[in-house]
């Protein structure tokens, strides 16, 4: 620990997630120094970008011990799929000293890194969800019955991670047996040796963030709802997210106590029976059907860009919490919730998520007055910062309401440009109707 309790914070990701987490932690008395690594074009405003990848775990250890870190926070789940605590942690316990980190271990994480762990888990917590069958080569006859069974469309899913690309919703049946036969032959490598087979749900997503101690203090943060397709209207391809809203209007009162009492806290007993000391962002991917809360999916980390309009919704300081988190004690630490509205909206690179050029200088950025969180950027040694990724950047505004707060962050946007810059004009409209 740093004079007075301070902290030295290593926060692992390099996106428009990492940057507003980053500005978050920033804001903090408690801080001491704050490391992101590898960091973006943009990080460096609120600490300093250390150049190394976070699934190198000895990287991340030999950093820890020369930055002399007392908190990992992981942002993307890929290191803690692949036991980035349960590394870490047997480390630090070698030397003999105590490594705080948010983030679940190895176990914690299958939530997210088997899709079929996670249906399973929901199927033993009574957690509601869609019906499915995971399908492997043993039981494809099965697989080919249960989804005969389902009205179309049908829904199947790589068991494993595959850089968000392994969900196909396909229209007819016969394509749907074929692309089961095709996940099974290796279309996703071996994330897809195994695929679930889900009933279609319908109805508006919502994201649902939870942060939890593993010993049964848990948080819900601010809900918000995020835009995956390319196009206006929500139409096109799907990407990483093209911008986001919170609060979201149909996540009312009477909604999100139904998330809790049916889904946030058999989440959090089910972890606790089974063992699995869960400390970290617990991500419930939600669709409302009908009123009725079902879970699409779980991740183990904040979404993106779901963060950039979560964290300005935070009004009390994140890094107590995350302490108590990383403890297991959260115990009564506030986290308050500024009551006004926040829109992001994600400037990409033209031809994303397809083929993008890199290197397009960004102008605009010094005059920007309100939040812009980079994602897909890098500063040059000159002080210009190029786009380095499809998606650039968030304008994110904090207003009275989601139509004023949308308002300013076209606005902001307006005055930012690069070659072939693209956003959605429609981000948060759905909502207003
Ligand atoms: P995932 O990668 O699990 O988030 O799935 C990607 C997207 O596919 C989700 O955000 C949903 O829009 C859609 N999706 C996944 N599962 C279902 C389902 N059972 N019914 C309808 N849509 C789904
Ligand atoms: N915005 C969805 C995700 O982060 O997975």
């Amino acid at each position: 620990m740093m004079q007075e309790g301070k902290m030295n914070v290593l926060l692992l990701g390099s996106g428009g997630r990492e940057s507003a987490i980053a500005w978050k932690l920033a804001q903090s008395p408690l801080l001491n120094k704050l490391y992101i690594a590898p960091g973006n074009g943009g990080t460096g405003a609120s600490g300093e970008n250390i150049a190394l990848k976070p699934t190198d775990f000895d990287a991340v250890d030999n950093a820890v011990v020369s930055l002399g870190i007392d908190m990992v926070v992981a942002g993307n789940e890929d290191p803690l799929v692949a036991g980035l605590r349960d590394e870490l942690e047997k480390r630090a316990a070698a030397r003999g000293s105590k490594l705080l980190i948010v983030g679940p271990g190895k176990d914690g994480a299958a939530l997210e890194g088997s899709k079929d762990f996670a249906k399973r888990f929901m199927q033993r917590h009574g957690i509601p969800t869609a019906r499915h069958l995971t399908a492997t080569k043993e039981n494809l006859a099965e697989a080919r019955a249960f989804l005969a069974s389902l009205k179309a469309p049908y829904v199947l899913k790589a068991d494993g991670l595959a850089a968000g690309k392994g969900v196909l919703i396909i229209d007819s049946l016969e394509d749907a047996y074929r692309s089961l036969d095709e996940m099974l032959a290796g279309q996703f490598g071996a994330a897809s040796a195994s695929v679930v087979i889900e009933e279609f749900l319908s109805g508006i997503e919502c994201s649902v963030f939870v942060l939890t101690d593993g010993h049964g203090g848990y948080r819900i943060l601010p809900v918000a709802k995020d835009y995956k397709r390319v196009g206006e209207g929500d139409t096109g391809l799907n990407t990483g997210g093209m911008g986001s809203v919170s609060p979201v209007p149909f996540a009312d009162r009477t909604f999100m106590d139904k998330v809790r009492d049916r889904i946030v806290l058999p989440t959090l007993n089910g972890l606790i029976e089974e063992g699995i000391d869960y400390r970290g962002f617990i991500f419930l991917g939600l669709i409302n059907c009908g009123g009725e809360p079902m879970v699409i999916e779980y991740n183990v980390r904040m979404g993106d860009p779901e963060t950039e309009v979560v964290m300005p919704r935070i009004a009390s300081d994140l890094l107590p919490a995350l302490k108590g988190v990383a403890e297991g004690s959260l115990g009564d630490i506030s986290l308050e919730e500024d009551p006004r509205a926040a829109v992001a909206v994600m400037a990409v690179s033209g031809g994303y998520p397809g083929s993008y050029p890199k290197g397009k200088v960004i102008s605009g950025l010094d005059k920007a007055d309100g939040i812009v969180f980079h994602a897909g950027t890098k500063r040059c040694d000159d002080g210009t910062v190029v786009t380095s990724g499809g998606r650039v950047l968030a304008a994110v505004a904090l207003a009275e309401s989601i139509a004023d707060a949308a308002r300013k962050a076209y606005d902001e946007i307006s005055g930012i440009s690069f070659d072939g810059m693209y956003y959605r004009r429609d981000i948060s409209k759905d909502l207003l109707r």
